[in-house]
């Protein structure tokens, strides 16, 4: 595993993270969820990324991810970076919503709790929230670190100015933003407008989510929705009418590309989303232990010639999700 430095900071990550939005809760099978966890240590993935609502229910992928951590690794705790989130809607009333300080201070606590450690390395407000002034969201976040409850910050999909605004104010208080996570992937190129260059500006590095597009920029939906996919269940933040007949064209023909290059569909989208330096991880999601190798194997070959990134840009040609 190649680890990159997190913008100016002296922390390491793999370039290749494992999120736990889904299949990881009470609802998912929970050896699978195990096995996952333990191949992905195993081949150096030593980051996880966890947020106070993944399920489902909400919750449970931080209880089952403690509980795999309790019974295999805990000896390994100082080997691994696990995050954690609050902004999302996680419990009934005004305070389980939100970036208030209420909600970001509770919900770390229960986080901590569920997964049984003392501290995270990162903790992120998980979203933007134009009803709470963006100066009490970041000052919880600083009084968090203090507090010894998260060792770095980050915050994830705040619009450009906001970012910079929160970036500067973590910085005057000497808790530097570690960290911006967003949504970037071949079918998602809005951060290569702002985010990315607001990122560096500040020394903070940058971490994708959703790098595979839910699933879509791999070959499993070039033949219709399979029984089991993200599409296909209910559950699933990926709709069927996403699976759009224009985007399974493109994925067909970057497939191609792909098999030139001696790689999976997944492993080449993976690959193209950390050609840029200024993106330090990829977070990917996966079902099972066969999807994870796969997308382990995109480090095999990470660099494109000029010819196919150009081939690639006029076949995605502006295409999103
Ligand atoms: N900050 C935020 O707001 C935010 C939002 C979303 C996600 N995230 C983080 O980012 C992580 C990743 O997001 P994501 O799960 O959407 O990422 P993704 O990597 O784009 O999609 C993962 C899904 O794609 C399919 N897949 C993965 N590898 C495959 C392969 N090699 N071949 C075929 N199918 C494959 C699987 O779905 P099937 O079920 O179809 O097999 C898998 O669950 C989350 O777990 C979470 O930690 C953060």
């Amino acid at each position: 595993m190649e680890y990159a430095y997190c913008g100016k900071s002296g922390l390491q990550l793999p370039r290749i993270s494992l999120g736990l939005w889904h299949n990881f809760g009470f609802t998912d099978d929970y050896d699978t969820a195990r096995d996952m966890i333990l191949c992905a240590f195993g081949a150096g993935v030593t980051h996880f990324d966890l947020a106070n609502n993944y399920g489902p229910p909400p919750g449970s992928a931080e209880s089952n991810f403690g509980r795999i951590l309790g019974e295999h690794l805990a000896s390994h705790r100082d080997e691994m970076v696990i995050a954690s989130k609050a902004g999302h809607l996680m419990w009934a009333g005004p305070y389980g919503d939100g970036s208030s300080r209420k909600y970001l201070m509770a919900s770390i606590d229960q986080s901590l709790k569920r997964t049984g450690l003392d501290y995270f390395d990162i903790f992120y407000s998980h979203r933007y929230d134009p009803n709470t002034p963006l100066e009490e969201t970041m000052q919880a976040l600083v009084d968090i670190v203090r507090a010894g409850k998260a060792l770095y910050v980050g915050i994830s999909k705040y619009p450009p100015e906001e970012a910079r605004r929160a970036m500067r104010y973590l910085a005057e208080r000497d808790v530097p933003c570690l960290i911006f996570q967003d949504k970037y992937s071949m079918f998602n190129r809005y951060p290569e407008e702002e985010i990315l260059a607001v990122t560096s500006a500040f020394g903070s590095g940058f971490i994708a989510f959703s790098p595979l597009a839910q699933g879509l920029l791999t070959d499993k939906y070039l033949h219709g929705i399979p029984e089991y996919s993200r599409a296909a269940d209910p559950a699933g933040f990926l709709k069927k009418e996403q699976v759009a007949p224009l985007l399974v064209e493109k994925v067909a023909k970057l497939n191609k590309i792909a098999a030139g290059r001696g790689q999976s569909m997944a492993g080449m989208a993976l690959a193209w989303a950390l050609r840029d330096e200024r993106v330090t991880s990829l977070i990917v999601g996966a079902r099972n232990v066969d999807q994870l190798k796969d997308n382990l194997k995109a480090q095999e070959h990470l660099t494109f010639t000029a010819e196919e990134l150009s081939l690639i840009d006029q076949i995605l040609d502006g295409a999103t999700l």
